[in-house]
C-alpha cells in the first residue's frame, strides 16, 4: 500500500548541502513523516530546525537506518561508500550526492528534467546517484536542444563558486580577502605601481583547502588530477554527461574555481547535427523545464551567480550561433551548485521516487 509520509534521513545533515536538503524538504512540503539527522559524532548533541521543531543531530551508525524509508546522503564519498549500502540492506532508498556510485551501471544517475524514467532501476541496489553540480546545470539547459537538434560536441568551461568546496572553503576566501583588501594599499593617484608592489606579499601564501590562494585568483584545478592531466571534475563533466544525455555526444571539459560564492557559471559551446539559430534556441529554452532565460544585452541583462543564488531554474543567457562552425552555439548557463547542483536535485529525485514508486 502506498504511504502518505515517510521517514527520510539526511546523512550529514550539518553540512552546506544537507543542511539545504533540509531547507528544501522543508520549502518544498515533502510528506515527512519523521526526520532523522545524521553527522559525525563530533556533531553529537545538536539540533537543528525543520518544520518548526528543534531535531536532534545523532551520531552515523550502520544502525541508523532502522524504518528509515529515504536516505539523502551528502557527507563524502568514504562515508556513501561505507554506509549507502547498510542503508540500501535496511530497505531505505538511498540518493547519493556523492561521486561514489555515480558511474556504478547498477545505480541510476538522474536529472529530473533529463531522465526521470531511470529512477525506476533503483530497485537493484536501492541506490540512485546525483550527477554532479557542474553536470546538472549543463544538462538542464542542453538537453532540449539535444532532442530537437542533435548534439555533437561539446567544450565547456566551468567558473565554479567556493560554496562547492564547503565550509572551510568559504572561510579561506574570506579571510584571504578580507586580509588583502585590508593590507593593500591603494590610490588611484599612485596608479598601478602601489598596487603591483602591495599584492607581492601575497603571491604565495599558507592555505589550509586550496593549494594556492583563492582570493582574486582563478584556480583551473578541481578535485584530483588524473593520469591524462585532466582534473577528475572534468572528466566527471565528460563521463556523466555519457551516462544521462547522449554516449555518442563528445564532451570536453575545463573546470575552474573562481572566488565567487555561491552559484557555477559556464560558458558552453555545442556543436549539433541540425542547425538551430539563437532565436529558435531562445523559444525552446523558454519552454524548456528548470530554466530561465535571462538574455536581453540592451538591458545588459544575462545570468549572474547573484541571481541564481537560493534560485530553482537554471539561468540561460548570452545565446548566440557559434558562427566559426556552421551548426553550432555558446551559451552562458548559471545555477546554484548547492540548490539544483545539489539539494535540490535530490529531493526532485525523492519527488519522483514517492509519487510513483514508494
Ligand atoms: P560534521 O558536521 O559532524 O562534521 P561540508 O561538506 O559542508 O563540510 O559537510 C560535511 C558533512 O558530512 C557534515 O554534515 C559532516 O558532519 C558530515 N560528516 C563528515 N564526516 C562524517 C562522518 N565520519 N560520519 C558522519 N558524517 C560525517
Amino acid at each position: 500500500m502506498k504511504k502518505d509520509s515517510y521517514k527520510v534521513a539526511v546523512v550529514g545533515a550539518t553540512g552546506a548541502v544537507g543542511n539545504m536538503m533540509i531547507k528544501v524538504l522543508e520549502r518544498r512540503s515533502f510528506p515527512v513523516k519523521d526526520i532523522v539527522l545524521l553527522a559525525s559524532g563530533r556533531s553529537s548533541g545538536r539540533t537543528l530546525e525543520f518544520n518548526g521543531r528543534e531535531h536532534p543531530v545523532l551520531e552515523l551508525k550502520e544502525s541508523s537506518f532502522e524504518g528509515v524509508d529515504i536516505g539523502l546522503f551528502s557527507a563524502g564519498g568514504s562515508i556513501s561508500a561505507k554506509f549507502a549500502p547498510c542503508a540500501a540492506q535496511a530497505g531505505c532508498v538511498v540518493v547519493d550526492n556523492t561521486a561514489h556510485f555515480r558511474m556504478d551501471p547498477e545505480v541510476p544517475l538522474v536529472v529530473p528534467e533529463v531522465n526521470p524514467e531511470q529512477i525506476a532501476n533503483y530497485t537493484v541496489k536501492n541506490i540512485i546517484a546525483n550527477p554532479n553540480c557542474s553536470t546538472i546545470q549543463m544538462l538542464v539547459a542542453l538537453k532540449p536542444i539535444h532532442d530537437v537538434a542533435k548534439i555533437k560536441r561539446i567544450v565547456v568551461s566551468t567558473y565554479q563558486s567556493v560554496s562547492g568546496t564547503g565550509k572551510d572553503a568559504l572561510e579561506e576566501m574570506l579571510l584571504q580577502s578580507r586580509e588583502m583588501a585590508n593590507k593593500i594599499d591603494w590610490t588611484k593617484e599612485d596608479g598601478l605601481n602601489k598596487l603591483w608592489t602591495g599584492l607581492k606579499p601575497f603571491r604565495k601564501v599558507d592555505t589550509n583547502v586550496y593549494p594556492h590562494r583563492i582570493a582574486f585568483e582563478c584556480l583551473p584545478h578541481i578535485d584530483v588530477f588524473m593520469p591524462n592531466n585532466y582534473t577528475k571534475e572534468e572528466m566527471k563533466m565528460v563521463w556523466e554527461t555519457g551516462k544521462i544525455l547522449d554516449p555518442t555526444i563528445k564532451v570536453t571539459a575545463t573546470t575552474v574555481r573562481v572566488p565567487t560564492f555561491f552559484g557555477h557559471s559556464e560558458s558552453v559551446n555545442i556543436e549539433t547535427e541540425k542547425k538551430l539559430g539563437a532565436q529558435e534556441a531562445r523559444e525552446l529554452l523558454r519552454k524548456a523545464p528548470g530554466v530561465k532565460v535571462l538574455d536581453d544585452p540592451s538591458r545588459n541583462e544575462y545570468p549572474l551567480t547573484a541571481l541564481a543564488a537560493g534560485e530553482d531554474f537554471t539561468l540561460v543567457g548570452r545565446i548566440r550561433e557559434d558562427e566559426s562552425i556552421d551548426k553550432g552555439l555558446n551559451i552562458w548557463v548559471v545555477s546554484d551548485n548547492i540548490l539544483k547542483g545539489a539539494a535540490l536535485n535530490a529531493v526532485q529525485i525523492a519527488e519522483i521516487l514517492i509519487r510513483k514508486y514508494l
